[in-house]
């Protein structure tokens, strides 16, 4: 098996419906690292997929690949610089190589909700965010959501204080380290692939992710519990390459882009929904899931929000007010 025919087959056995594409048909590569079809990345990346393959059939043809058969987030970057993968959809947190500029999205309590969210990134500041790449030859297409942050341990999680002391996986962020530190946590940062199985041996104590996320790759199981903190969020930007993007047809990159404006406004508008759905099938699969009071909920962000003034710098404070004007 080549290492590519390795790849399929893995990805194929993981559930992808790999395209068939045809001679002469223009090969994109989506590379992610979620399901395909549970999850608010993987069901937008697998209608994207569809709707190239039919609307565009004979020119392009698109193949996804799910749970980083591919590639994981540390890797597909410099994989999309040096021309393998054409698209992929990394979280937020996965670009301080390249800009600064989306760590605000990491700043714990900075947004109420996923409304608050889409409405900074639909701002003059947030639509500038997704060329802030071009000179490191990464352009960003468009935000993808996901949703808010919860926390989940071996032991249960109601105070901050519960979490002192103990391991939790991170994002690769500054921001997430600082945050953990904050809390008296030791932060490891790790990919996304490998959280299951270092939850489980005891590597790390703990994480943070979203409902769908959580539920996807099963962290309910080897956890005590999840809080239900929305802490924070995670959320995507759909990156291609510049030299790619600027190669192509006028009219092939006119079409690529409307189905995926197309898509996003379709599946941002149920991200809420698909995550509900992951927390009920969570509680349905036996997991514990833990409300905060709200003065408990208050000592947690009493314990996070410090980490603010540390990167005010970097994300600016202008842009720190435009998040809490849009919050009240
Ligand atoms: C993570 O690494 O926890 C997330 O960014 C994974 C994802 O793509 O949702």
């Amino acid at each position: 098996l080549t290492a590519a025919a390795a790849a399929v087959a893995l990805s194929v056995s993981a559930g992808a419906a790999l395209a068939q594409c045809d001679d002469g048909e223009m090969v994109i590569k989506f590379s992610h690292v979620t399901n395909s079809d549970k999850h608010p990345k993987g069901i937008a990346a697998s209608l994207l997929m569809d709707r190239v393959n039919e609307e565009m059939n004979g020119v392009a043809c698109m193949e996804v690949y799910p749970n980083s058969t591919l590639y994981n987030d540390d890797q597909v970057l410099e994989a999309m610089l040096n021309g393998d993968v054409q698209f992929a959809a990394p979280s937020l947190s996965k670009f301080e190589q390249f800009t600064k500029v989306f760590r605000i999205f990491d700043l714990p309590f900075m947004f109420k909700n996923i409304e608050a969210v889409d409405a900074f990134q639909a701002s003059e500041t947030g639509q500038a965010m997704k060329e802030s790449m071009t000179r490191r030859g990464l352009l960003g297409l468009q935000f993808w959501h996901n949703g808010m942050k919860q926390f989940s341990a071996k032991v249960p999680l109601l105070d901050p204080a519960d979490a002192k002391g103990l391991k939790f996986r991170v994002q690769t962020s500054d921001v997430l380290v600082a945050q953990m530190e904050a809390l008296g946590a030791s932060p490891q940062p790790m990919a996304f692939s490998e959280v299951y199985g270092a939850l489980q041996t005891g590597v790390v104590d703990g994480q943070e992710n979203t409902w769908s996320n959580i539920y996807g790759q099963k962290f309910f199981e080897v956890q005590d519990g999840i809080t239900e903190t929305n802490h924070g969020v995670i959320d995507y930007l759909v990156v291609t390459s510049v030299d790619w993007w600027d190669s192509l047809d006028p009219a092939v990159r006119d079409q690529l882009a409307t189905i995926l404006a197309e898509v996003t406004e379709a599946r941002n508008g149920e991200s809420f929904a698909v995550n509900e759905q992951a927390k009920q099938a969570i509680i349905e699969a036996g997991g514990e899931v833990r409300q905060l009071t709200p003065e408990q909920r208050q000592a947690w962000v009493d314990a996070m929000k410090p980490v603010w003034s540390q990167f005010e710098g970097d994300v600016g404070a202008e842009n720190i007010a435009a998040a809490q004007e849009i919050n009240a």
